[in-house]
């Protein structure tokens, strides 16, 4: 099977890529008190030095008091939490790769006012949930759009090539996507998927005036939820462009696109995935992810499953369509930083198992 569709260079704006291949955004908690190590700068350095064309990092956290969970992820805001950011930038350039952070706010998923208080859209963390803490106000809302505006700002002055924004998998921003989760009474919410969209949509418009015309703005986005894998904020393709086309118009270049396993179909009668529908729908390009190159997906993962390497030929098929511009990669690169590179080179006897015990380690 030809790997050029994988091999190819791909430009959007100012983002010149190698190839298509992308490191997708994985959490490690490898970062004390918020601020990345020169390990964490090693780590995404080695991905870079081994080819990955577009490295995006661990979500890390916007300057809201809880926007994350864990003190070890790594925050995007403060002198030396950005100053270590810009050593990571600059590793990673130096090895001749291209980066992103991932601009993450967890809001209420995973409950309770532990960092500070929770901000979400109704103060619940699932459909059906006891509300524990009360909604964001106007003020919070404000805030949190232009925390994202300025870590976005930041990113950029910060050398990186350019920024994602988490929309995804249950956490803020997909809080208010979520009809189970954003009970609001006013403008934030609706009948409808684009009203429910209009919190992104603030975030996307503030970011591009931070950032300017030019600059790629990605945002990760997935029907699926960690409260819930079964429900979808669109079920139908009129649907998805109603809640993709007004982040598009606000200011979102790339769909990212995220399935537990990229190759089930998203609607019934056509065996495109979402990343297929993103991008016939709108014309943007746009990442799949979701067990490349591994037998299992990753949410077992995470309650200790181990995956053995898989056959890329039906990801090169789709990727040789058109279907999707660029494939994310997560486990198979925390595992083994040359991962691209023994694909590349045809070395897949020595691509490796994934095994839980490289969660313990920052190789
Ligand atoms: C350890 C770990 C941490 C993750 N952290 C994040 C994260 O911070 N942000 C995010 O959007 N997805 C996160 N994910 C999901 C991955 O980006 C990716 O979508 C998922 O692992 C599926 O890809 P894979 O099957 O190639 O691993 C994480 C996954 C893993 C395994």
């Amino acid at each position: 099977m030809s790997l050029d569709a994988l091999f190819k260079p791909f430009e959007f704006k100012s983002l010149k890529l190698p190839n298509r291949t992308v490191m997708a955004p994985m959490t490690r908690s490898f970062s004390p008190g918020g601020v990345a190590t020169d390990e964490v700068a090693a780590y995404y350095r080695r991905r870079a030095e081994n080819k990955v064309g577009l490295i995006i990092t661990e979500g890390t956290g916007v300057a809201r008091p809880a926007s994350l969970n864990d003190a070890n992820i790594p925050r995007f805001h403060g002198d030396k939490e950005l100053a270590a950011w810009k050593k990571v930038v600059d590793e990673v350039h130096a090895a001749g790769g291209l980066i992103a952070p991932q601009l993450w706010h967890v809001g209420s998923a995973q409950g309770k006012d532990k960092l500070g208080k929770v901000d979400s859209p109704s103060g619940i963390s699932k459909a059906g949930g006891e509300p524990f803490t009360t909604p964001m106000t106007d003020a919070d809302v404000a805030d949190t759009i232009a925390a994202f505006a300025t870590a976005a700002a930041d990113a950029k002055r910060l050398g990186f090539d350019a920024i994602e924004l988490h929309g995804a998998h249950g956490y803020l921003i997909d809080q208010f996507f979520w009809n189970g989760t954003n009970i609001r009474e006013d403008h934030l919410n609706g009948p409808t998927i684009a009203e429910r969209s209009r919190f992104a949509a603030e975030i996307l418009k503030a970011v591009r005036a931070a950032v300017g015309p030019d600059y790629p703005v990605i945002i990760r986005l997935s029907q699926w939820k960690q409260q819930d894998f079964s429900v979808k904020n669109a079920e139908t393709p009129q649907l998805l462009e109603a809640w993709l086309q007004p982040l598009a118009d606000a200011g979102a270049d790339i769909f990212h696109c995220s399935q537990r396993r990229f190759w089930e179909p998203e609607f019934e009668g056509s065996d495109l995935n979402f990343a297929g529908w993103a991008k016939k729908l709108t014309g943007a390009p746009t990442i799949t992810v979701g067990s490349v190159g591994l037998s299992g997906e990753f949410v077992a993962a995470f309650a200790g499953e181990g995956s053995q390497p898989a056959s890329i030929d039906g990801l090169l098929e789709r990727l040789a369509r058109d279907e999707f511009d660029l494939v994310g990669i997560g486990r198979a690169l925390l595992q083994d930083p040359e991962w691209v590179v023994k694909i590349r080179d045809g070395r897949t006897d020595e691509l490796l198992n994934y095994e839980r015990s490289a969660l313990a380690t920052l190789y």
